[in-house]
């Protein structure tokens, strides 16, 4: 392979969160494990923290996004993203981010994006209607420019994502029919769990549907938020045969727990009769403490070092804009708006 094409298939990893609220249990299996596992596979990735993003449906709380930004930097550090392996940085420092989107904008039409099945979803769930504001309708087409800005090409995402990804990809595409071939197909990488359902039952675990255990939640908490998980109602007595699908238990075993076989076992026993739901319970408590408590640990040490934390976003935005301003450079030549060399 010539180191053109190698180049040309190096891959890049990017992912980000916006800084609405702590991160849960559905970021864990949905991104962050395969963040860390890219992380070790291609030693060099980018974390965003899209504050920007978050504003589009927060414009009148610039607060909770400020202070969030460090909640979900801890959250990925204690989890084990490596600054030296992982460039950490704030979208809204990179203001060529917001020059990309400016161009982008021009190639997607508003029918496009209000068919947006995420975007759709998400609005549905705000309760916006005809009054969305105009940066949440066009956040694809900002997340276009945050993927492509730094050349990445590997976005691990939870599956509520995908449509993003895809509309990112028509943008790409149209930039380069039109102005030349500029940027690379961007590929989703989906996790085994890519969705997780919430401790009720709900469809998804969500930071706004109060329905979540965060990765820094007390043991206790755990423990009662386990307590409290939907099962099966039909199961009254231990003797009784219970229901496995649908039960959020089972779910989390299923996501968590690495003993596979033993998980298959207790299913077979549930579904027989005589398997109380405080024996699943307990040992899904276990497993969960198991990965939960090293990273309330070093997360509560991180936490007592916030100026640190910030050192370490600020040192990798300004890291990071030097590819920003670059890629800028190609792309104003590219538009052909380039009059001053
Ligand atoms: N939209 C993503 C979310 O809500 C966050 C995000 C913003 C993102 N920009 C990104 C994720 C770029 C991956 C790549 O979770």
């Amino acid at each position: 392979m010539s180191s053109k094409e190698s180049a040309a298939n190096e891959k890049i990893v990017l992912t980000g969160d916006r800084p609405t609220g702590r991160l849960h249990l559905g970021h864990y299996v949905g991104s962050i494990k395969n963040r860390l596992a890219l992380q070790e596979k291609y030693g060099h990735c980018f974390y965003m923290v899209a504050d920007v993003q978050a504003l589009t449906d927060n414009a009148e709380r610039p607060e909770k996004v400020r202070k969030n930004v460090l909640e979900v930097a801890l959250d990925n550090l204690a989890v084990g993203l490596d600054p030296k392996r992982t460039t950490f940085f704030i979208q809204s420092q990179i203001p060529e981010i917001a020059e990309l989107t400016i161009f982008f904008l021009n190639l997607v039409t508003l029918a496009r994006l209000r068919r947006n099945p995420t975007v759709k979803n998400e609005m549905k769930q705000k309760g916006f209607g005809e009054n969305v504001p105009a940066g949440f309708l066009a956040y694809p087409v900002s997340q276009a420019a945050d993927i492509l800005f730094c050349g990445s090409n590997l976005i691990p995402v939870g599956e509520d994502q995908l449509p993003v990804i895809e509309q990112v990809n028509e943008i790409a595409a149209k930039f380069n029919s039109i102005y030349g071939s500029t940027f690379r197909k961007v590929e989703p990488l989906l996790s085994e769990t890519p969705r997780l359902v919430g401790i009720d039952g709900g469809a998804k675990a969500g930071k706004s549907l109060g329905n979540a255990i965060y990765l820094a939640d007390p043991a206790k908490e755990i423990e009662a938020k386990v307590m409290m998980m939907y099962t099966d109602p039909g199961h009254v007595h231990v003797k009784d045969p219970g229901k496995v699908k649908g039960n959020v238990v089972f779910a989390y075993l299923d996501a968590f727990d690495p003993d596979k076989e033993a998980v298959k076992e207790l299913k077979r026993q549930y579904e027989r009769g005589g398997l109380g739901d405080i024996v699943i319970k307990k040992r899904l408590i276990e497993v969960l403490d198991h990965l939960l408590s090293p990273i309330r640990e070093r997360r509560e040490k991180l936490a007592e070092n916030p100026n640190r934390v910030m050192e370490i976003l600020h040192e990798g935005s300004r890291t990071v804009r030097i590819a920003a301003k670059e890629t800028m450079a190609k792309v104003r030549k590219a538009v052909r708006i380039d009059y001053f060399g």
